[in-house]
């Protein structure tokens, strides 16, 4: 991230660099953060909102989000036409369990993947992160050898240099080295 510009100071960002001190001093004692030990030796930057490509930090500097890879925003931040249909759905139905029902949204989603990948893959199956999709693909695939008959077939084939997640599963097939993740190879 690079700093580009730094807002002007007065009585009320005053007031907000004291609260957010206070948001930094808790989060540093008691929030432990990805890829960080905890205790922390370095304090997290509170961000107050975020807007396209750029971050307002709570002291009222702006930073321009360059973070191209984990954790992107791909459509940039608080994108208006994301946000009006996550407002709009939140209030017609926040969320209900997908056991035993369905929905419009779910169904329309299931026609678009299924309309840009290979008619051979014909069945979707959603899970809500990166990780739980190899959990969930890892599943399958050892639960599927049991269903042959086959449940001696649990070794599983990876490739040198991948990344698949954080969860125990795709940790076990990433790469051991620059994966981060040697200890569940
Ligand atoms: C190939 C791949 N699989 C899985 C993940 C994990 O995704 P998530 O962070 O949503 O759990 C990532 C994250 O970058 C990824 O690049």
């Amino acid at each position: 991230m690079t700093t580009v510009r730094t807002n002007s100071h007065d009585a009320d960002s005053a007031t907000e660099s004291a609260s957010a001190t206070d948001l930094a001093a808790f989060d540093a004692a008691h929030v432990w953060h990805p890829y960080g030990p905890m205790p922390s030796p370095v304090r997290a930057l509170p961000v107050a909102s975020a807007a396209g490509t750029r971050l307002t930090l709570a002291d009222g500097r702006e930073l321009i989000d360059g973070m191209s890879s984990w954790w992107a925003a791909c459509h940039g931040h608080s994108h208006p036409r994301l946000v009006a249909a996550a407002q709009r759905q939140a209030a017609t139905m926040s969320h209900v369990m997908f056991g035993g029902l369905t929905h419009g949204p779910a169904v329309d989603l299931s026609r678009r993947l299924l309309a840009m990948t290979d008619p051979a893959l014909d069945a979707v199956f959603f899970s809500d992160s990166g990780s739980v999709s190899v959990e969930v693909a890892i599943k399958m695939a050892l639960q599927y050898q049991r269903a042959v008959g086959k449940p001696e077939r649990t070794r599983l084939m990876t490739w040198r240099g991948g990344y698949h997640g954080d969860t125990r599963a795709p940790m076990s097939v990433c790469d051991p080295d620059g994966g981060m993740h040697s200890l569940w190879a």
